[in-house]
């Protein structure tokens, strides 16, 4: 027998069917109520470890914007980083390919910096990639040494370890998908807050139902259902670059001088750098609306005098959800039009100001917008 084996009373047993399932039920039990990404990739590797009677098991995930694989480990250890490609995990996950291994020592992909450190000794490996709902790989598990009388793990164990990989990256996926909008609230919260207090009086009713408008009105030229709950939820916040307009202007009772409007008309690019930093999708898309919500289809508009269709969509759909609403509302400088009138204006306006099939999905729609008026009236 070999100096490096244990006795053979250390050796464990692989698992029965039976204990096999209750694994995977008493785990993935617990990994949908986890409440953070840590103590999921814990769960997850903890889950594999047994699953294939494993020494060490880790989920390894990928950091798009630093180019790095990160994992948590169980005990003490915290976050561990490595760049993106590297060692035998970097492989699987950029050649998408599982990899199974004897004697980790005698593959050069192997990176035994960490071993160095904490006198671990790695011998056996296997690293499977995993995918989120549309077949992009996100990630990764790795087991190290197999603890039953064999030392190595085999295709039975690429199996069960498949197994919990599919549906980790599911779930993983659901999870940071939760994650996403906690975090998106946080920073629409934090910039709102950042940018002060001053504020244009017409704001709460007002982008309540340009939300609601825009969303019907995009539904109306065919966009699909997530597109336009996407522009419903950045349609709000169009004009956030008028909390750095002073109120003296915003809410002057009569007409503006010329420099007064130059000033009003710098909202458009005050909301667009106040939002065009982030990467999330729902800011991203909320940063064109602010920019683009004045542009006009005749190329008549402001602040970058856009025509047609250089005009993105939801500049487009915001400008008709917006006129519409501040249209049929009293402001410090005007009374609320008649329903007649504000149409009238549509009809004027149709191949001018506004692009005349979001018009026409505006008359398509008037029902439903005008029930949404009325729901969403100012108190
Ligand atoms: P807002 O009040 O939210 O109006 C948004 C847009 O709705 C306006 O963009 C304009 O296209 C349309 N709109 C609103 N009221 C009227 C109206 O009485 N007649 C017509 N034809 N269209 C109207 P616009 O013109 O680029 O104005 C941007 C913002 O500038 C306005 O936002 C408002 O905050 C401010 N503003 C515009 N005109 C005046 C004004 O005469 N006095 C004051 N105090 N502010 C004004
Ligand atoms: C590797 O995949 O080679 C690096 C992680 C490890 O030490 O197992
Ligand atoms: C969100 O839906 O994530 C943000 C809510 C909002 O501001 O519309
Ligand atoms: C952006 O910079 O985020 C997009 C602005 C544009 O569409 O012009
Ligand atoms: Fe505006
Ligand atoms: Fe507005």
């Amino acid at each position: 027998m070999n100096d490096d084996r244990r006795p053979a009373g250390a050796f464990k047993e692989e698992l029965t069917p039976e204990q096999l399932l209750k694994v995977i039920f008493e785990f993935t039990a617990k990994i949908a109520t986890a409440d953070r990404l840590e103590s999921v990739l814990i769960l997850m590797a903890d889950m594999g470890r047994e699953m294939i009677v494993a020494d060490r098991c880790a989920v390894w995930l990928i950091d798009e914007e630093r180019r790095e694989l990160f994992t948590v480990v169980a005990h003490g250890g915290g976050e561990i980083r490595i760049p993106y490609g590297s060692g035998l995990v970097g492989t699987a996950i950029s050649e998408d390919q599982s990899i199974i291994i004897d004697d980790a020592y005698e593959d050069p992909r192997h990176n035994s910096d960490n071993d160095k450190r904490t006198g671990y000794r790695t011998k056996a490996i296997m690293t499977i990639p995993f995918r989120n709902n549309e077949g992009r790989v996100i990630g990764a598990y790795q087991a190290v040494n197999k603890l039953t009388e064999s030392g190595v793990f085999s295709d039975k164990d690429m199996e069960y370890l498949s197994l919990a990989a599919s549906y980790s990256g599911k779930s993983l996926e659901a999870f940071m998908l939760r994650e996403e909008i906690v975090e998106t609230q946080r920073e629409i919260i934090f910039s709102m807050g950042e940018i002060g207090e001053s504020r244009s009086k017409e704001t709460g009713s007002h982008v309540r139902r340009v939300a609601q408008y825009s969303y019907w009105l995009a539904l109306g030229l065919g966009m699909s259902e997530r597109e336009a709950a996407l522009l419903r939820d950045a349609s709000p916040m169009h004009d956030i670059g008028k909390v750095a307009i002073p109120d003296a202007i915003l809410h002057k009772p009569g007409a503006l001088t010329d420099e007064e409007f130059d000033q009003i008309k710098g909202h458009t690019l005050i909301g667009h750098q106040l939002l065009r930093h982030s990467k999330r999708e729902l800011l991203r898309a909320a940063s064109i609306v602010a920019l683009e919500h004045h542009e006009k289809w005749d190329g008549s508009g402001y602040p970058q005098r856009l025509k047609g269709e250089e005009i993105h969509i939801y500049g487009r759909i915001t400008a008709v959800a917006d006129v519409f609403d501040a249209l049929g509302s009293a402001r410090a400088y005007k009374q609320a039009w008649e329903l007649d009138r504000i149409l009238a204006l549509f009809e004027a306006e149709r191949g001018r100001h506004f692009d005349p099939r979001v018009v026409d999905s505006l008359i398509a729609q008037l029902p439903r917008i005008l029930e949404i008026r009325d729901q969403e009236a100012e108190v």
